[in-house]
């Protein structure tokens, strides 16, 4: 491509350390697509040949044609994607495909391929994240009742429903895609045109090439159209909290399916056995997905890492920018789809849910509550005599609920029988009726409407 100025050819090293079409090789379509509307508008514009555009057009199918079945050589030969279309396309229509590169430089080309790349993968990843949300919906619609003990410092809090704790992830999620939808917006502006750095004379139109590309505008500066890499940075960080939301998620289900919680059970389709331990039954998948969380915080490290200080305009360490982007993209869908087949198909066991909500004085606080309201006590005074109860209940062994009125009023003599309507488990979350809170009717209202608005009948 260069071949006017150099007598000869490069290292092997040098080919070595430069060459890309094993990565980006990735964004084949998007450099098709972009050359595409590239060639249509230099047309347009009087630039090239209504013949030579049908030419270069022609080509560029053939070429996606033969990327699509397999049959396209990519060949180390030429570097990198931009470089084997053209050679392709200079094979398969001769002399016409030399001016296809009219007012472009390879610097705006690839800064518009890899934005439209990873447009596609926000798309791709924000559906996947409304399927995991919709299989969070329904297992909090089906569970709304279902009474778990709520934890802080994974200590036995407070009676929460599954539902509502399935609904927090939603939540989460839901701001996970509103995370990618800014990243979308921001990045949907076009590059190209830019050229190698500073514009070109060529009197191009490149409104035409945005629009054709669907991206909103072009973008304003051709130093930074070149330069930048924050959409990508962007999503990888947006790809990070997501992550790290999808670990979180991940975890509990590692603990709900021990022997010890027991609270739900992976489908054997999501479940891995142990080759000596007969009984074991593996969470590996939700396992992987925690651990994968590196891969992608990893991956944003490392893109800043490489943009971090680098002078404008374009610079070869901008060539870095892909593997990274890509394997985490590949990692994000990958845990997504684990995650919802995990949630979609785990059965879950209300029966050990409550049996653990109400081991735990889960109702402590309800009950400092009813002796705040029914005898007027100061709330500290009222959180030191449920200690005593407490207390004298651990001593028996058994739960609050468990202790008679005698037991009780030994510690506290003003306490009536009516009392016991606030030490079930159920009587507390139906409490919880707070806008937010956890009591069933809200949990049911809350799955309902995530269904509606995700779409389920
Ligand atoms: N393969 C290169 C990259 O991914 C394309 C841009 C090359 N530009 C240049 N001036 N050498 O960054």
């Amino acid at each position: 491509m260069w071949g006017g100025r150099f007598a000869a050819g490069p290292d092997e090293v040098m080919a070595a350390i430069n060459v890309s079409i094993g990565f980006d090789r990735r964004l084949a379509k998007q450099d098709i697509e972009g050359s595409l509307a590239h060639v249509r508008m230099l047309e347009a514009t009087g630039l090239i040949s209504a013949a030579d555009s049908s030419a270069i057009q022609g080509g560029l199918d053939t070429i996606a044609t033969e990327i699509r079945e397999g049959r396209f050589p990519f060949r180390e030969a030429y570097e990198d994607i931009h470089m084997n279309v053209e050679a392709r396309l200079a094979e398969l229509i001769g002399q016409a495909a030399g001016r296809l590169h009219t007012a472009r430089s390879r610097n705006d080309q690839v800064a518009t391929d890899f934005r439209l790349w990873v447009r596609d993968a926000i798309d791709a990843i924000a559906g996947q994240v409304g399927e995991l949300m919709a299989a969070l919906a329904d297992k909090a619609l089906a569970h709304a009742g279902a009474v778990m003990p709520g934890f802080t410092h994974m200590q036995s809090a407070q009676p929460v429903t599954f539902g509502h704790h399935c609904l927090a992830f939603v939540e989460m999620f839901e701001r996970d895609r509103g995370r990618l939808a800014d990243a979308r917006a921001r990045l949907n502006e076009s590059p190209l045109g830019a050229a190698a750095l500073a514009g070109t004379s060529f009197p191009i139109d490149r409104a035409m090439t945005a629009a054709a590309l669907g991206f909103a505008r072009p973008m304003r500066n051709s130093l930074d159209a070149v330069s930048s890499r924050d959409f990508a940075m962007e999503f990888l960080a947006a790809g990070s909290i997501l992550a790290v939301h999808m670990s979180r998620l991940a975890e509990e289900i590692v603990v709900w399916s021990t022997a010890q919680f027991g609270f739900v059970r992976l489908s054997d389709r999501f479940s891995t056995g142990s080759s000596i331990m007969p009984q074991k039954r593996n969470p590996d998948a939700a396992e992987l997905v925690r651990g994968k969380t590196g891969r992608v915080i990893g991956a944003m490290i490392g893109l800043m890492t490489v943009m971090k200080a680098l002078p404008l305009a374009y610079a070869k360490d901008m060539q870095e920018d892909k593997e990274a982007v890509f394997a985490a993209a590949d990692t994000l869908s990958l845990c997504l789809a684990a995650l919802t087949g995990m949630v979609t198909d785990m059965s879950v066991n209300p029966e050990r849910m409550k049996a653990a909500a109400s081991a735990g004085f889960a109702t402590a606080t309800d009950l400092a509550d009813w002796l705040v309201v029914q005898l007027q006590m100061p709330f500290r005074e009222a959180h030191h005599v449920t200690g005593r109860l407490v207390k004298a209940a651990e001593q028996k062994g058994v739960d609050l609920s468990a202790l008679s009125l005698a037991e009780m009023q030994a510690v506290e003599p003003r306490i009536g029988a009516a009392v016991f309507d606030v030490l079930s488990v159920e009587a507390s979350v139906a409490s919880r009726a707070s806008l937010g809170g956890t009591s069933p009717d809200n949990v049911r209202r809350e799955a309902q409407s995530w269904r509606d608005k995700l779409g389920l009948q």
